[in-house]
């Protein structure tokens, strides 16, 4: 099923998200979070065995649509922004990512959830939000100086050092790089694996590692209230419109 930007698709206990919107470097819009949501949300309930978040084209994704932000930011926990976050934390179904190319904002953020991570060489991490006017998301003012140490999560948050494939992998951030044109299929195969093994134990070991879920509940909504702060600022809606205005000059 293709719906605006994002295709679903479940194939062998396996459900098959791809970001299909490559014109934009799938950039993700109100509609594509929608899709997103519903399409985790369902997961457990479908008897999906693996959650397979994959990109179409030479980026993962461009993080939010810009376009989106300038015009209708986020409002209110039930945002589509919002249903997407907390699905990921929620969910018992283990997510599998295949990243390719740029990995911008939420692109990076949402892997932070993410239990298995694939990337080839041309994966570049990157959380630009001090550099937009904005806060960082997705927990991940929590979770990336968990993960990566507080003095190299600095460098990447204020500084908005993108971090290359190799350093996400020494770094924890990447289960393994792999050529190129073994992604699609070494990541597909590690979500088939785990679609295969027992059910009740897959998800209570999920359960088990996501165990601060309300934690990183409690953070999205500290940092959903800057960020709307943020977003609604001249500082952060002056970078934005001159992304779109380079085009013109
Ligand atoms: N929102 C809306 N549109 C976006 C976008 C975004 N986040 N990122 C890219 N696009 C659009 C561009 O406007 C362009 O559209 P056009 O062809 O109609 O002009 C198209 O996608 C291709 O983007 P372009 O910048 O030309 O591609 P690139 O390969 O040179 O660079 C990126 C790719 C991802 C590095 C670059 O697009 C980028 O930095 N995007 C913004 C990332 C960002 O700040 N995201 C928000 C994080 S909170």
């Amino acid at each position: 099923m293709v719906s605006l930007g994002i295709s679903v698709e479940d194939r062998d206990g396996v459900r098959h998200i791809t970001l299909d919107r490559p014109d934009k470097k799938n950039a993700l819009t109100v509609a594509m979070y929608a899709a997103l949501a519903d399409a985790i949300v369902s997961a457990e309930a479908d008897d999906v065995g693996a959650l397979l978040l994959q990109a179409r084209g030479s980026a993962f994704t461009a993080g939010n649509d810009l376009r989106d932000f300038l015009d209708q930011p986020p409002h209110g926990d039930d945002a589509p922004v919002f249903r997407f976050l907390h699905g990921i934390v929620r969910t018992n179904v283990p997510l599998i990512a295949a990243v390719r190319g740029p990995a911008v904002g939420i692109g990076t953020t949402m892997l932070l959830h993410c239990d298995l991570v694939y990337a080839a060489p041309t994966a570049l991490f990157k959380v630009p939000f001090v550099d937009l006017g904005l806060v960082p998301e997705a927990a991940s003012s929590v979770l990336l100086p968990r993960r990566i140490g507080r003095a190299r999560a600095g460098a990447a948050l204020y500084l908005g050092e993108p971090i290359g494939a190799q350093q996400a992998f020494a770094d924890g951030l990447v289960t393994k790089i792999v050529p190129d044109d073994e992604l699609d299929a070494t990541a597909t195969a590690a979500a088939r694996a785990i679609a295969a093994k027992p059910r009740a134990s897959v998800r209570e070991t999920k359960r088990l590692v996501n165990h601060d879920r309300e934690a990183l509940i409690e953070a999205m909504a500290r940092e959903g209230k800057a960020f709307s702060e943020r977003l609604a600022s001249d500082e952060a809606r002056a970078v934005m419109s001159a992304f779109f205005d380079r085009a013109r000059t």
